[in-house]
């Protein structure tokens, strides 16, 4: 049976899993991505580390990379990309020449888009959103069914739309970016901010040191009841409603589907979206509002889409395009 594996790079960890062709996920394993001002070949490790555990040492037909970053309209290189080290890297021939198998690459939320069209919430439809909040948002935008890519590659980095002038700083090294109000990282900065002057059980969790506070620890902190995390998820998720009510007033999709990390929270996120949705998109009274779904494969969504990239390129039998 053919292996593909796909791996997520996103900027707090790596998973690899081995694909099956109905998307479903086999053997895992997962690293720490070992940080963004790193060498970009300690992620390059990592990513190797990874691959070998889920090989087994069996032979590997290819391997997908979500990267949680800007990739070239090739599927060559990654650009840029404000969580991870890599700037203008040919990723894709670097590790073909490593592991000496096919190499796809993709960003991290078109990978998504793809597993959740083929497979998962979008299935069958043809105008799509798709938002993945981890550490960043990433973000695709499907079109009669297929990624759209842009002139460079890089539609859909809906993350670094700016929504507050002069607002917080981001990885990228803008300001006020969307991400900065609505992700993996803003539920860590709206719990932090808060330790020491709100109680929380998060003052416990983190060992009294707010710096250790994880996207993860708020998701357990909410489910128990705390208050300062359950306010940090309705924060989060009134802002991921004002900037999906921008998109679908801009794009107006069939549907909007949100995966990452942080939808693991799953209606604590998306009831207080959908509700910034109604309240801030133009003309919500005469319209149809397009439902906002939580991604069927949920974190996977990556790792599924970019293992069905590398089936697809092995099937066509393209090398680089
Ligand atoms: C990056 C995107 C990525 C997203 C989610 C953003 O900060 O710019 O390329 O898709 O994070 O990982
Ligand atoms: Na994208
Ligand atoms: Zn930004």
């Amino acid at each position: 049976m053919a292996l593909f594996i796909g791996v997520d790079v996103g900027g707090t960890k790596v998973l690899a899993a081995e694909v099956s062709s109905g998307g479903e996920l086999r053997r895992t394993a997962r690293r720490t991505t070992p940080g963004r001002r790193v060498d970009a070949a300690l992620v390059e490790d990592a990513l190797t580390a990874a691959v070998a555990e889920v090989a087994d040492g069996r032979p590997v037909d290819g391997v997908g990379i979500a990267a949680a970053g800007f990739v070239d309209r090739a599927g060559e290189r990654v650009m840029f990309a404000p969580h991870l080290p890599w700037r203008g890297e040919d990723v894709r021939a670097r590790l073909s020449t490593r592991w000496r198998t096919l190499v796809a690459l993709d960003n991290d939320a078109n990978c998504a888009a793809r597993a959740e069209h083929a497979h998962g919430a979008a299935r069958g439809i043809d105008d799509a959103v798709v938002l993945t909040l981890g550490t960043g948002i990433g973000g695709a935008l499907l079109l009669g069914g297929r990624v759209h890519r842009g002139r460079n590659g890089m539609a859909g980095e809906f993350g670094h739309m700016q929504v507050v002038p002069e607002g917080q700083p981001c990885q990228c090294g803008g300001r006020g970016c969307w991400e900065q109000y609505s992700s993996g990282n803003a539920l860590v900065r709206y719990a932090r901010d808060r330790i020491g002057r709100e109680p929380t059980v998060l003052e416990e969790a983190c060992g009294g040191n707010p710096e250790q506070i994880t996207g993860p620890m708020v998701t357990a902190a909410a489910e128990d009841g705390d208050l300062v995390a359950r306010q940090a998820f309705a924060s989060v998720g009134d802002w991921l409603g004002v900037g999906v009510a921008n998109l679908v007033a801009a794009l107006d999709p069939d549907c909007v589907v949100v995966g990452g990390g942080v939808s693991a929270a799953g209606d604590r996120l998306l009831e207080p979206a959908r509700h910034a949705l109604l309240r801030s998109l133009v003309g919500a009274a005469d319209r149809e509002v397009p439902p906002l779904l939580l991604a069927t494969l949920g974190p996977e969504a990556g790792v599924v889409g970019a293992a069905d990239l590398a089936r697809a390129e092995a099937a066509s039998g393209a090398g680089p395009s």
